[in-house]
């Protein structure tokens, strides 16, 4: 799973998202820790299509 790239335009695997993920202070909601993630990793910023499945992923690891 961690090696999954997810955002196959920016070449975005499941573990930046993650890493992204840890590296913000304080996150109150999915929408704000997408914005940061895609900040960090530019994910999403070519055709949307992995938008869906980055606010998946987001939700899950926000709420493990
Ligand atoms: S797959 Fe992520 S922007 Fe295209």
């Amino acid at each position: 799973m961690e090696n999954i790239e997810i955002c196959h335009c920016m070449g975005v695997k499941y573990s930046d998202i993650e890493q992204a993920l840890h590296s913000a202070d304080k996150l109150s909601d999915v929408t704000d820790a997408f914005k940061h993630v895609q900040e960090v990793t530019s994910c999403s910023t070519g055709c949307g299509g992995c938008y869906n499945s980055i606010l998946e992923i987001i939700s899950e690891l926000l709420h493990r």
